[in-house]
């Protein structure tokens, strides 16, 4: 079972709307017993995808039931050729070959996102034996970021204390520019929304309300100021959206820290959402208050495509796997 009650309290959500999500690392045992996990609590129908036989004898030798779950070997799928045809045309003007299309359909992260594509799963989570650029690269290809001109990023729950936070980008824009961090930050305070976090956004910085200066101080300021325009606008007027920044972490979480350094904030102290300036900030964040701050951390969880793809970490547990399983579903609801 999964120990965090955040998570499973989305999970007797997902129950309620039960969608179709793919696996594409069916080799993979911490992936079996996520499926195992997920398909005996009815949270999702599940697709994995490997050697049949071998799935099977895993799940037989376990003693788990199979029900709610499809096991697929692309290689002898009859929906093989149809995916390799849509991929062709998707990516032809791309360059793709139709002999490279056929290869690549093979490829499980690609078949996996073809049957996304296709109205055949709702999402996929994948990345417990692939990097983070193979499993999501498939994704930004063939799913496309739901709004044009917009860039697609991601998320990770942060759980502390049995308290949900997101943490963003820590694991796709390797150095956003000024518009990139603004729809990094309409993107986490629309996911908050979605997983029931309240969207108060902090932009992160090494200063706070101007007491350091620097270009990179200068780039927060105007991402915040891009947001906040944004906040104006009728998408996201009426979303009780509060973005502010520059904060320093310490301002963003501390309400004593954030009375003496940015008084009058409607954000500081209260942080739910907090944007790092760029992925190498997020990144080692991220790991530092997993490995030594006790944090619970799931994903990263893509945000801002047309369809749910999410990552997993190779370090990765298989309970870490059913909350990205779980965490899909709800995005999947949308
Ligand atoms: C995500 C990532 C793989 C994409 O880079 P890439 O494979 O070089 O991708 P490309 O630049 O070739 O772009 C591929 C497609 O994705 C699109 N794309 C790339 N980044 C995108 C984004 N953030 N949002 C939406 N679309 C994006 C491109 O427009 C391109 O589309 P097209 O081929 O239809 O024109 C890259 O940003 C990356 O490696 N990020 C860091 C990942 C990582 O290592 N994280 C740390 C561990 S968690």
């Amino acid at each position: 079972m999964v120990k965090s009650k955040y998570i499973n309290s989305l999970m007797a959500r997902a129950k309620k709307n039960v969608k179709t999500i793919v696996l594409p690392e069916g080799e993979d045992l911490r992936v079996l017993e996520a499926a195992h996990i997920v398909s005996e609590e009815g949270v999702a129908k599940l697709i994995v995808l490997g050697n049949v036989a071998e799935m099977q004898a895993h799940f037989a030798a376990k003693g788990w039931r199979t029900d709610g779950i499809e096991f697929i070997n692309p290689e002898e799928s009859p929906r093989l050729r149809e995916y390799a045809d849509l991929l062709y045309e998707l990516r032809k003007e791309k360059g793709l070959s139709r002999d490279d299309a056929d290869k690549l359909a093979l490829n499980h992260n690609y078949f996996g996102t073809l049957m996304i594509k296709s109205g055949h799963a709702d999402g996929m989570v994948s990345g417990a034996n692939h990097s983070t650029a193979d499993t999501v690269r498939p994704a930004l290809q063939i799913i496309k970021a739901a709004k044009k001109g917009a860039s697609a990023s991601s998320f990770f729950i942060m759980i502390s204390h049995d308290e949900p936070y997101i943490f963003s980008d820590c694991g796709v824009i390797i150095n956003p520019t000024d518009k990139e961090l603004a729809d990094i930050a309409l993107n986490a305070a629309q996911t908050a929304i979605l997983l029931g976090i309240e969207p108060n956004v902090a932009m992160l910085s090494f200063s706070t309300k101007g007491s350091a200066k620097g270009d990179e101080v200068d780039k927060v300021t105007r991402a915040t100021k891009m947001a906040q325009e944004a906040l104006l606008t009728d998408e996201y007027k009426n979303l009780g959206i509060k973005i502010d920044g520059e904060l320093q972490a310490d301002a963003a979480l501390d309400s004593v820290v954030a009375a003496k350094k940015a008084p009058g904030s409607e954000v500081a102290g209260k942080a739910r959402v907090l944007i790092f300036p760029n992925l190498e900030a997020g990144n080692i964040c991220y790991k530092l208050l997993q490995r030594l701050g006790d944090c619970e951390a799931y994903g990263p969880i893509l945000q801002g495509l047309n369809a749910p793809v999410n990552d997993l970490s190779r370090g990765c547990f298989a309970e870490d796997v059913v909350g990205a399983i779980v965490i899909t579903c709800i995005q999947a609801t949308k």
